[in-house]
């Protein structure tokens, strides 16, 4: 099928800067990005590049070449299914609140909708692909909902998962290590992969059948997760035995059949995949009844979640095991560095830890608003909406935030907590000035020299 237009559900992370980058490559097609948020779209079209939802390096540029040009942002989903040859499905699949598989399972419920969506409104032949992380066999499901419209539309379903890092999307998009598409159909295949064919060799775009293509996104996250448990593993056996973790993971990541990618220990892993797809295969491992399976996977988010928290129990003993009504202030929220995404952020639950302790948090990120950490705190429930903003406060200055504290928490690692004063930073807190550096980006000596009680992962 040749493709002219392109719909793309879901204008979020995943769908804003992909199709952001579909339109910068292939001109000749329209991309329209739909959503149901009308907020989130009426963002996206600000004339003001600085007030896109999404803070991505490098995507304002592209969004401000493409806009209006051949990449459009709307809230009319059914004129856009309509007219459209190919649809991306890239909506969230966050994991289950309620009923069965809660607190595990992926929900597809907003999935399902749109399958139901595109079935109701089409009155030509549509390729629709799965954008969103899916478990394993959604695409029978979505496949069984277009095959019952009734009518005699054609659905071609295709995989094709996202392999993007947020903070780096716009780079790991324009240079991706493969594109996977998995289908049946090999002429819906291949009108998707000469949409990518317009920048991406072709060699780099491999085709699989569609269950592999679903397992292979879950597969790849899993793998790249339990590397950085094994690595926060070794971390805290570092610790106890006055090995370095920089310097193992430096002399392990030599090793050419290990790499040196993804050996950093940290305060954890956070972000809205990770978590969210080891546990959804876990899930799907138990509904099989793989139970050694599950119980491997499900160690990487165990390990995870001590991982966060002897952070805090760390930093509560340092402090003489108090931390109430200590102003503890902590350098980034997000996930990571370069992006304004909290989803799951480590920062958060080391918050919550110690909020439970009575601190008092004082909370910088370059891209994080007040707003934002107010409601990650909120969705945990563990207090009230009024205590959160009592004991919880944001700052637009590192400098205004570290003041008076007793201790600094880098959660992030933006690089621009690396070019701070610090001294500046050690005359105006408490004594003794304590940092804990969970992402290990300061230079220990440098900071000990200056006064600092300096503790960090894994040294
Ligand atoms: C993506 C993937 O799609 C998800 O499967 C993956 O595991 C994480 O990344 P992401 O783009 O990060 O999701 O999600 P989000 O930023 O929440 O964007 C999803 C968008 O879909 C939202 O803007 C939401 O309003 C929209 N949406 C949701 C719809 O337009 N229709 C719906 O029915 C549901
Ligand atoms: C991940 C996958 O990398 C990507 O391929 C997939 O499409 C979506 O999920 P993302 O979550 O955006 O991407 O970022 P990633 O760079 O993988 O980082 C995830 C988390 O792991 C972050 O909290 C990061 O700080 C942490 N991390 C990463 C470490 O703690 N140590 C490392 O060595 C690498």
């Amino acid at each position: 099928m040749k493709i002219t237009k392109i719909c793309c559900i879901g204008a979020g992370y995943v769908g804003g800067p992909t199709m952001a980058v579909i339109a910068k490559k292939n001109p000749h097609i329209k991309v329209t990005i739909v959503d149901i948020n009308a907020e989130r779209i009426a963002a996206w079209n600000d004339k003001d590049l600085s007030k896109l939802p999404i803070y991505e390096p490098g995507l304002a540029e592209i969004v401000e070449e493409t806009r209006g040009r051949n990449l459009f942002f709307s809230t009319e989903i059914d004129k856009t299914i309509k007219e459209s040859e190919m649809i991306f499905i890239s909506v969230n699949t966050p994991t289950k609140t309620y009923g069965k598989g809660k607190g595990m399972a992926a929900d597809l419920k907003y999935v399902e909708l749109c399958a139901r969506n595109i079935a109701e409104v089409a009155t030509t032949d549509k390729i629709v692909v799965e954008k969103s992380t899916l478990p394993v066999r959604t695409a029978q499901a979505i496949k069984s909902i277009l095959h019952n419209t009734g009518s005699d539309v054609k659905f071609d379903i295709l995989s094709n998962p996202e392999f993007l890092a947020e903070g780096t999307a716009v780079q790991d998009l324009l240079n991706p290590d493969r594109v996977l598409i998995g289908g049946e159909s090999e002429e819906a295949i291949e009108s998707l992969a000469n949409v990518y064919g317009s920048w991406v060799s072709q060699d780099r775009i491999l085709r699989t059948n569609v269950w592999s293509s679903e397992l292979s996104k879950l597969t790849a996250n899993a793998f790249l997760a339990q590397r950085i448990s094994s690595i926060n593993a070794i971390s805290e056996l570092c610790e106890h035995t006055e090995a370095n973790v920089n310097e193992v993971a430096k002399a392990i990541g030599m090793d050419s059949r290990i790499g040196p990618k993804f050996l950093n220990a940290s305060i954890g892993f956070g972000g809205s995949c990770f978590q969210k797809d080891i546990l959804n295969l876990v899930y799907i491992a138990r509904s099989y009844n793989l139970q050694a399976v599950a119980d491997y996977w499900e160690q990487v988010i165990i390990l995870n979640d001590h991982q966060k928290r002897r952070f805090s129990d760390h930093l509560i003993s340092t402090l003489y095991n108090t931390v109430s009504g200590k102003k503890i202030a902590m350098l980034g929220w997000a996930f990571k560095k370069d992006t304004n995404d909290t989803r799951e952020s480590a920062a958060i639950y080391v918050a919550d830890h110690l909020l439970n302790e009575q601190a008092n948090i004082a909370v910088y990120d370059p891209k994080v608003n007040d707003k934002k950490v107010q409601a990650d705190l909120n969705y945990l429930n563990t207090r009230t909406e009024e205590e959160n903003k009592d004991l919880v406060q944001s700052y637009n200055d590192p400098y205004e935030v570290t003041k008076d504290a007793h201790a600094v928490a880098i959660m992030t690692e933006w690089d621009e907590f690396k070019t701070y004063d610090w001294k500046k930073i050690y005359n105006h807190m408490k004594k003794p000035a304590f940092i804990f550096d969970g992402r290990n980006i300061l230079d220990k000596t440098e900071m000990e020299k200056i006064g600092f009680e300096y503790s960090s992962i894994g040294k």
